[in-house]
């Protein structure tokens, strides 16, 4: 049995055994972002990594044999450095947002996509009880506000700024609608959104911004006045769905916190934003957030279901893809759901 020291810890390995999974049995934790137990990955991000002492050498552990004689130092200065640069990279190119505009500058804080996607559904009762449930005071706050979230709106930049305050307005006005709360929205851990990690996109061209109107479920009627649900609902499918799907369920992003990372949304651009949407399966994929882990991938030439996604170019501008022979609603007809779990960000998703 080979053995290792981690952190001047003797430690015995199985042959063929990774250092990261001997790290891990004696409790010394590494981060990780492509790696997932039992799949082959591409070991790309580079998050995992490990110094060994006697060369100096940083190594991937996820995908590094714990060799016997090696001396690891797992949790050391120039270890923490080196995956903080390795997830600064990935940032870098992450031209995507973990929470929307409107809320990012909402003093209060109020799940204003969330409240729109409800409407747009049609689930006004629950839009209702989202609004009671963020009721810090007896009145919203936006009566008084000078209304910072439709300034800051995406929608605002392609012809109009969503009519937040107006249909906040007229639900607090409405707060019997239906009956009374049978709803229970728990927004009692609301995300310190100052002080939590969030990705920005950077700056967005015209032809970008048109991307978003995709997440539009809407006839494109407009209301500035709301006077009634059904026009609460109508302007609100108009609403992009700016933030992220995996906004509270996130790798990159919790490791992005963790390390005190801060996005001054400086972005390298090597291809445009683009959202594609498979319209038999509900699949969303947004390129933009995706950190080329290919666990996707890998997960579907495992299954042999195909057609798949695929990578398709090269170096800086590969992405995941569908075969280039075919559309993106022909693909993934059996696998979406493994797809959309093994993603470690929002890149892939539900269309909802
Ligand atoms: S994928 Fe993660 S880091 Fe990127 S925008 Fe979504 S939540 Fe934020
Ligand atoms: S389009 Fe919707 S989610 Fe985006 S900023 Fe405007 S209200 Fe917020
Ligand atoms: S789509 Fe998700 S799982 Fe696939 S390569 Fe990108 S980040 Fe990885
Ligand atoms: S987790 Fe090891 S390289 Fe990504």
């Amino acid at each position: 049995m080979p053995k290792i020291r981690i952190n001047n810890i003797e430690l015995e390995a199985e042959e063929g055994e990774s250092i990261l999974s001997v790290a891990g049995k004696a409790g010394i934790f590494i981060p990780v972002l492509c790696h997932k137990e039992g799949v082959e990955h591409y070991t790309s991000c580079m998050v995992c990594m490990v110094k060994e002492n006697k060369t100096n050498d940083f190594l991937p552990s996820c995908s590094s044999l714990a060799l016997d004689g090696l001396d690891i130092d797992a949790s050391g200065e120039d270890v923490i450095s080196m995956r903080k640069k390795a997830v600064e990279l990935l940032i870098s190119e992450h031209r995507a947002e973990c929470e929307a505009p409107c809320r990012i500058v909402c003093p209060a804080g109020y799940n204003i996509p969330l409240m729109n996607r409800l409407l747009a559904s049609g689930e006004y009762r629950k839009a209702v009880d989202l609004i009671i449930s963020e009721l810090d005071a007896p009145e919203i706050r936006c009566k008084t506000c000078a209304g910072y979230c439709e300034n800051a709106c995406r929608r605002k930049k392609i012809d109009r700024q969503i009519s937040i305050r107006n249909i906040r307005i007229f639900i607090s006005q409405n707060l019997y609608y239906g009956g009374g709360p049978d709803h229970f929205i728990d927004q009692t851990e609301y995300r310190d959104l100052k002080n939590q990690f969030s990705s920005r996109p950077g700056k967005l061209d015209s032809n970008e911004l048109q991307e978003w109107l995709k997440e539009c479920t809407g006839t494109s009627m407009r209301f500035e006045s709301i006077e009634n649900f059904e026009s609460a609902g109508e302007e609100a499918r108009n609403c992009m769905h700016c933030d992220c799907r995996a906004s509270e369920d996130c790798r990159l992003r919790d490791i992005a916190q963790a390390m005190g990372i801060k996005d001054k949304g400086r972005k390298v651009v090597n291809m445009p934003v683009t959202k594609k949407i498979n319209h038999k399966t509900g699949l969303i994929f947004e390129h933009a957030k995706c950190i080329k882990c290919g666990l996707c991938v890998r997960v579907c030439e495992d299954s042999g279901n195909e057609p798949a996604l695929c990578f398709i170019n090269r170096g800086f501008i590969s992405v995941i893809s569908e075969p280039l022979t075919m559309e993106f609603d022909d693909i993934l007809a059996t696998q979406t759901d493994t797809c959309i779990n093994i993603c470690p960000t929002g890149a892939l998703s539900r269309f909802k």
